[in-house]
């Protein structure tokens, strides 16, 4: 954490210097984000390991703070698993993150340079930030493949490399995809038919056709079997390298097959972070007992 120069509060250094970019106009490219990804013209600057950084970051509702100095960085490559009590303000976190929220105060970046508290939300989602809200999203009268399509067309920067027709390179991105979300075998089926496990992890796909460099998924399993929610486990820790996750979950099986033994899990609590660490280590936490687990 020690290395973000959104850190050093003391001497803000001028929008040019040191790593501090300037929003969208700062093309810098390196590490992750590089790997697997087209070229951006907005490439994350992940040298110093971190994709997410939120520092004192603030959101007030009237009186009531539904965040309150949140701070919490992410990896670049690691999936994060976020959980909480109700209104502990983990979906006011990704509303800030997607500048659909603007905090009242605090830092707010992507990789080194991108001060996404600069950017509206559009800007944001060019960034390479992709976010999956609870509810699939697809449309239900098209194939599973033209979703897919679709998606991938929504893409301004494949949009003018496609030139409007489905290139052997879109195809095989396709049928990638449709591989990695285990629906090969329903991608000429009509969106509105699959099961809503299915959907979940059509709208994934959808996500992935825009090849993001972080995804925010909120709840993505509630509302599913539990054979849907394991099986959404295996897909998202198979994206593990392909993209940053950030995953906010109830499910406390759902996280163990994420978090695994060592991967860190955030606890937030009251629009701050409670506790952090391995499952096994934010478990045996006192407050975080008290407040979310229970005895
Ligand atoms: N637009 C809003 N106006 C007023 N209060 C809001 C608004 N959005 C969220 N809140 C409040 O902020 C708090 C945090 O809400 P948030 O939805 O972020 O919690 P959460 O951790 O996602 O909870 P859950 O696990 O239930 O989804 C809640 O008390 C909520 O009522
Ligand atoms: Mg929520």
């Amino acid at each position: 954490m020690g290395t973000h120069p959104a850190m050093d509060h003391a001497k803000t250094p001028p929008r040019s210097a040191s790593g501090f970019g300037d929003g969208l106009d700062q093309p810098t490219l390196s590490g992750a984000a590089a790997l697997g990804h087209v070229v951006r013209p907005n490439a994350i600057d992940v040298s110093h390991g971190t994709i997410l950084y939120l520092e004192d970051v603030t959101v007030s509702f009237g009186g009531f703070r539904a965040l309150n100095k949140l701070s919490l960085t992410v990896d670049a490559g690691e999936l994060r698993c976020v959980i909480g009590p109700n209104g502990a303000g983990k979906t006011t976190m990704m509303d800030v993150i997607t500048g659909k929220t603007s905090p009242d105060a605090g830092k707010v970046y992507l990789g080194q340079s991108i001060d996404l508290t600069r950017l509206n939300e559009p800007q944001i989602a060019q960034t390479g930030i992709g976010r999956k809200f609870q509810k699939p999203t697809v449309f239900e009268q098209h194939p599973v493949w033209e979703n897919l399509e679709l998606a991938m067309k929504a893409d301004k920067r494949w949009w003018a490399s496609l030139r409007a027709r489905l290139d052997r390179a879109a195809q095989a991105r396709i049928e990638h995809t449709l591989e990695v979300i285990r629906l090969e075998s329903e991608a000429r089926r009509l969106a509105g038919e699959l099961s809503h496990g299915q959907k979940q992890r059509l709208e994934i796909g959808m996500l992935l056709m825009q090849q993001p460099a972080l995804l925010l998924l909120d709840e993505p399993a509630a509302g599913m079997t539990d054979d849907e929610t394991m099986e959404l486990a295996v897909l998202l820790n198979r994206l593990r390298g392909t993209c940053s996750m950030m995953v906010v979950e109830h499910d406390m099986e759902f996280v163990a097959a994420l978090a695994g033994e060592t991967g860190r899990v955030t606890v937030m609590a009251e629009g701050r972070v409670l506790a952090e660490g391995s499952l096994d280590h934010v478990k045996r936490d006192e407050a975080v007992i008290e407040s979310y687990l229970g005895r």
